[in-house]
């Protein structure tokens, strides 16, 4: 429960659980030293690995009390549901088949929920915890962290003031060169469970990053997908899900997108890149080079936006951190839907209203959103690219 801090002016104290990111995971990791980044919350109990040896050992090293420690996620939820201190939110970083049980459980026993994406392998699954979450009246992020970059923030409000007149084309990709070899086959963990139909969902490709392009773009455009059209690759032989994807897209008001999303594209690491051409201009955005944004108008030489030099619209400048030159990444990405998250926790617990800032993170509507993306983008390749409304 949030507390006070007692005799003193700070935050309350929120703490804060984790499901998945034991030893040798990967994105527990990364979140965990996002909440460190603001020190608004603290890691209080765990169930990081379905090995309890690994639980056991990752809390020791994170210095948690051995008896909130727990073997299964059930056991977790149930015992921090009853606890007087127990956790104020959970931070699901399992794979993909594992987010819709182990929310709905969190939910179930009252405790608000932070869960990776994909929000779950089925949109009616996904549909389902939005509306628990809403029943229940908990918070409920979903970490697409490239919606959580300054400058991403800054092209959402140029868009969304007129900026760049109206949009009229957007272009994006993410390519990958990590799953051009069968690297599944070794056993590698991360490999193994994306490429695996019955962990990873329907789809790898569009599942992992095709997902990502899809809020990204969502995010910084406000555009809804009217129909899509989409071929989806299998390159590397044996493999079993895609590893490859192209997709058309129509949004609603007339505008057109193409996304390509691929682990194949050998030189490219996470390469995330968005181009939204408007009747006046065109912004350009790559998260391999975060800290700048390209903004070219009709008849003026282009400009080069420097996080943390140059002003950007007030609610991605709230979020800039330091100054111009040192580079802000991926973790502060992250933290900064952290950061708004846990701000929105603290303000509903002291009975306040949350404003639309407060709520800038993404949520279990852009969940559905995305899950309904990758389940359209299946059904369309398997009908032979045949456009299919969204
Ligand atoms: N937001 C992003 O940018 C981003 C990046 C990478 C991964 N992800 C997502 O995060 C999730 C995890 O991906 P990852 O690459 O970290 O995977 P990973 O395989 O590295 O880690 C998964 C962890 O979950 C644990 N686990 C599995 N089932 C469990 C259970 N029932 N109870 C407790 N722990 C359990 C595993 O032991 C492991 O520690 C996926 O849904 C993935 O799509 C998001």
């Amino acid at each position: 429960m949030i507390e006070a801090s007692k005799g003193s002016n700070a935050d309350p104290i929120v703490t804060y659980g984790m499901i998945g990111g034991g030893e040798g995971a990967f994105i527990g990791d990364v979140h965990r030293h996002a909440i460190g980044l603001d020190s608004k919350a603290v890691l209080a109990a765990g169930c990081f690995s379905r090995t309890m040896a690994n639980t056991l050992a990752t809390g020791e090293s994170l210095h948690i009390d051995k008896e909130r420690l727990y073997k299964t996620y059930e056991d977790m939820a149930a015992s921090e549901g009853s606890r007087v201190d127990g956790i104020d939110f959970a931070v699901i970083v399992t794979p993909n088949n594992t987010h819709y049980p182990i929310a709905k459980t969190f939910l179930n026993n009252g405790i608000n929920v932070v869960c990776d994406k994909p929000f779950t392998i089925d949109s009616s699954q996904a549909e389902e915890l939005a509306q628990l979450a809403k029943k229940k009246d908990l918070l409920f992020a979903i970490t697409y962290t490239y919606s959580g970059y300054a400058t991403v923030k800054h092209a959402r409000a140029m868009v969304a003031d007129g900026d760049i007149g109206k949009v009229r084309f957007v272009n994006a990709e993410y390519p990958q060169e990590w799953l051009a070899d069968r690297l599944e086959e070794s056993g590698q963990k991360q490999a193994s469970w994306r490429s695996d139909p019955a962990q990873s969902g329907i789809s790898n490709c569009v599942g992992d990053i095709g997902s990502h392009i899809e809020n990204t773009v969502a995010y910084m455009t406000g555009l809804k997908i009217k129909r899509l059209s989409a071929r989806l690759d299998t390159f590397v032989e044996d493999r079993i899900l895609d590893d490859n994807a192209t997709i058309m897209v129509d949004y609603e008001g007339g505008a057109k997108g193409l996304y390509w999303s691929s682990q194949i594209a050998v030189g490219h690491d996470n390469d995330l890149s968005v181009r939204i051409y408007g009747s006046e201009g065109t912004i350009r955005w790559r998260q391999e080079d975060p800290n700048y944004l390209e903004v070219i108008y009709k008849d003026k030489p282009a400009m080069k936006i420097s996080r943390g030099r140059d002003g950007l619209k007030s609610r991605a400048e709230s979020l800039v951190r330091i100054p111009a030159g040192h580079p802000e990444g991926y973790f502060e990405a992250m933290a900064n839907i952290y950061k708004t998250y846990i701000g929105a926790l603290i303000k509903k617990a002291g009975g306040g209203k949350l404003s639309a800032d407060d709520m800038d993170f993404p949520k279990p509507e852009d969940g559905v959103s995305g899950v309904r993306f990758i389940e359209r983008c299946v059904e369309s390749s398997k009908r032979d690219a045949a456009w299919l409304e969204f």
